[in-house]
């Protein structure tokens, strides 16, 4: 079994403008790559821009520039939201990089040589804004507006032929397609024949693409180029020792809307080019604005992205990790944002780091008291901060991130109770030296918590650990220096006045 763990985001259009569905995947991604990291696991973060196909063409000839121009100026408007968002991809992968075109190209003549690519004359119906043949059923389903009959001479990949061994692959390996009603959604439509994959463009209608290393007439479909991606950043054909260290990834983080693309397109083609398929393909599901009480007609539509300058990036970065159970769609309101910031953010977190560094700073010149030995209290304190330390990997595993931060503010909970319980603010009259106990352990058990909900608000937690002046993102008891003098802070997270 390989240590390292490689992440990857589905690399969006570059025509687009960022929304919430792409910040949303690009921060699970982050998280994910922080917490691997936090348990020391060697770990690479792929995110990037998808920037061949029609659309991005017609986008560059209605603003009148060249295409190549058009795309690098559309860039930054990701790469600066995933500087905002604080996101520690390795990587950043543009589909119009050499790298990755030589990449494209090096696969396909591998599947071309392989047997997999033939030339045929296909009629049929073709959905203009989705750059691609659809077939009769997609077509009546509706969800097509522009769909023309088309008559054109093509490549295919001949993805039938992988059939049954996708079918086999899928049945042999449970967590291939997570979570399970996804698996077995692809599974059902695997149930019929799979038609072959149109993998060309002709040049006289599209020339913004890769083109085809067996035939310059033709440019490749932006599929077949995008999803090659994935391999082209670890270094595919150009970096061998890197490559065999991240491939296979460990996930590909995707949107339930491109799941065909990602479980049967992508793993056929790899085993057409003999290169081991990626462990595990995760369907998110969507964020949902259709709340009532959020509508057009009454004003008051929210932009999440606005949240981000209102209230800052921490906050909404938990929101979003904290409401959406993975895999499942999730409604974002204004009023679950606000109750979950104050319940658990201002309430039960902020509150317990300023009533401990308040009662520091009067009690003990704002020093760190010294923890002595801990009575059955502090010792269950400082037990169930262990345990959650211990149960961090396998959850994480399992990709349960919202019970993940449950279990954090449950304990912090606990610790508040805790607090409220044994009263150091009035023990202190009588017994500092208890009180300084109880306060080393409440402070201990709140860095602890700040280190383990580090990956998904990295900054406020970074600034709550030094405010305790604990240098050490430590995941062990005692990470705390008695003695050590407190930092001044600004409140971490002030309630929202509605
Ligand atoms: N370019 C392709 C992916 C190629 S990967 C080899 C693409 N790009 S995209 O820009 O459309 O990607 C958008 C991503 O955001 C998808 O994963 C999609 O599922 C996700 N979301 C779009 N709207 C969303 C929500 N409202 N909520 C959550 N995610 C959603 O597809």
């Amino acid at each position: 079994m390989k240590d390292t763990f490689y992440i990857t985001t589905p690399i969006y259009y570059v025509n687009d403008k960022p929304h919430i569905g792409h910040a949303y995947t690009t921060i699970l991604a982050d998280v994910l790559a922080r917490f691997y990291r936090n348990m020391n696991r060697d770990t690479f973060f792929l995110t990037g821009l998808d920037e061949h196909g029609q659309k991005v063409k017609q986008a560059a000839a209605e603003r009148g520039v060249e295409t190549q121009q058009h795309c690098d100026e559309m860039v930054p408007r990701f790469t600066d939201l995933w500087t905002k968002l604080h996101i520690s991809n390795d990587d950043f992968i543009r589909t119009t990089e050499i790298r990755h075109k030589e990449v494209v190209r090096n696969i396909l003549q591998t599947v071309m040589n392989n047997g997999d690519i033939y030339k045929a004359e296909y009629e049929g119906l073709y959905s203009v804004s989705e750059e691609r043949f659809i077939t009769d059923k997609e077509a009546e389903s509706g969800d097509f507006q522009d769909i023309k009959k088309l008559k054109e001479k093509n490549y295919f990949f001949k993805m039938s032929k992988y059939q049954q061994t996708l079918v086999d692959h899928i049945e042999a390996n449970p967590k291939f397609i997570q979570p399970e009603h996804r698996k077995n959604e692809i599974l059902g439509f695997l149930r019929q024949p799979l038609n072959d994959l149109c993998i060309s463009r002709p040049k006289t209608r599209l020339n913004w693409g890769i083109e085809l290393p067996f035939d310059s007439h033709y440019v490749t479909y932006v599929w077949f180029d995008a999803l090659i991606n994935y391999i082209t950043s670890p270094g595919f054909g150009t970096n061998e020792s890197s490559f065999n260290k991240w491939w296979p990834a460990s996930y590909h983080l995707i949107g339930k809307d491109i799941l065909t693309t990602h479980t049967v397109y992508w793993p056929t083609i790899l085993m057409s080019a003999r290169i081991d398929l990626p462990k595990s393909i995760f369907a998110h599901g969507w964020w949902l604005m259709a709340d009532s009480k959020m509508s057009k007609s009454q004003g008051n539509v929210i932009n999440p992205m606005d949240l981000i300058d209102d209230y800052g990036v921490d906050p909404v970065r938990y929101y979003l990790m904290r409401e959406m159970v993975l895999g499942q769609d999730a409604n974002f309101t204004m009023e679950s944002f606000i109750k979950r910031y104050n319940s658990d953010l201002a309430n039960d977190f902020g509150n317990l780091l300023s009533r401990v560094s308040t009662l520091i700073k009067k009690n003990y010149d704002g020093k760190i008291p010294e923890p002595g030995d801990l009575n059955e209290s502090e010792n269950k304190i400082k037990d169930a901060g262990l345990i959650l330390i211990s149960n961090l990997g396998n959850k994480i595993e399992e990709m349960k991130i919202n019970e993940t931060i449950e279990d954090v503010m449950q304990y912090i909970r606990s610790v508040n109770k805790y607090m409220e319980k044994h009263a150091p603010w009035k023990l202190v009259k009588e017994d500092k030296e208890s009180a300084g106990r109880i306060l080393y352990t409440a402070a201990e058990a709140l860095r602890i918590s700040a280190v383990l909900l580090s990956p998904v608000m990295p900054k406020r937690t970074s600034v709550l650990i030094d405010a305790l002046n604990a240098s050490d993102a430590l995941l062990q008891w005692g990470g705390l220096t008695p003695g050590n003098h407190l930092r001044d802070h600004h409140p971490l997270f002030p309630r929202i006045k509605i």
